[in-house]
């Protein structure tokens, strides 16, 4: 099962994708994530990738289309993945065709989360997640049953995203706009794009994904 989720930042792809990967047990490739680790690293790719994510706007395609080429190639996603982040621009679609045609694969669906813009910047700025395994919360939508203690792990220590700010949201919400929400046609033309509400309550969008399947 190879899925991609669509949606501008906040929509709930990174939620969803937490339930996708239990329920399918295939592997969420965040690029977002790949590209934050590389930052923690310090490594090239990091450096350069810092810079740009603070100001909110993309990656050259180049880099990211390597990055996901490589990642889809590794064992754990034989059986399948879940694309969240990627792709992001016309290049980076028509580019994933060329790379999933050449490995004969396919995408099964690409899901849409369709969202109101106004609530993503709540959505964001209340966004917080476990400093140990990164399980997601929100100040106000998705708290930790015991206040101040991962449900996950028990860990107790909790980070935000640098990019996590007004100023940043604005420019990734104008960079989404621009230069990604242009390839969603390029999907719905043959039949594998559904378009969800995002603004139900998250376990209420998970199930409606999921009874696409
Ligand atoms: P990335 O990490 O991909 O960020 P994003 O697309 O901006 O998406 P987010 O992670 O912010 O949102 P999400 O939809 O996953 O929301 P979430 O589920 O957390 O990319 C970061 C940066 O990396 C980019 O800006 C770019 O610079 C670079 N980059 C990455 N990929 C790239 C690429 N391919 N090319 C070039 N550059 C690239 O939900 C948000 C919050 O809302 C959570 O707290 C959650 O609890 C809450 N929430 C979720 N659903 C609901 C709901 N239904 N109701 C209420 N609250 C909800």
């Amino acid at each position: 099962m190879n899925l991609l989720l669509l949606g501008p930042p906040g929509a709930g792809k990174g939620t969803q994708a937490q339930r996708l990967m239990a329920h399918f047990e295939i592997p969420q490739l965040s690029t977002g994530e790949m590209l934050r680790a590389a930052v923690a690293e310090g490594s090239d790719l990091g450096k350069q990738a810092k810079i740009i994510m603070e100001a909110g706007e993309l990656v050259p395609d180049g880099l990211m289309i390597g990055l996901i080429s490589a990642r889809i190639g590794q064992a754990d996603c034989a059986k399948g993945f879940i694309l969240d982040g990627f792709p992001r621009t016309t290049a980076q679609a028509e580019a994933l065709d060329v790379m999933l045609d050449k490995k004969k694969l396919a995408l099964d669906k690409v899901i849409h989360i369709v969202v109101d813009e106004e609530a993503l910047i709540e959505r964001i700025i209340g966004r917080y997640s476990c400093a140990n395994c990164a399980a997601g919360y929100h100040d106000q939508f998705q708290q930790p049953i015991c206040k101040d203690v991962c449900d996950q792990c028990g860990g107790e220590n909790f980070s935000r995203r640098k990019d996590d700010n007004r100023e940043t949201v604005q420019s990734r919400l104008k960079t989404y706009r621009e230069q990604t929400a242009p390839i969603i046609p390029h999907y719905e033309s043959d039949g594998r794009l559904v378009a969800i509400d995002g603004m139900a309550e998250i376990v209420s969008v998970g199930d409606e994904i999921l009874a696409h399947f």
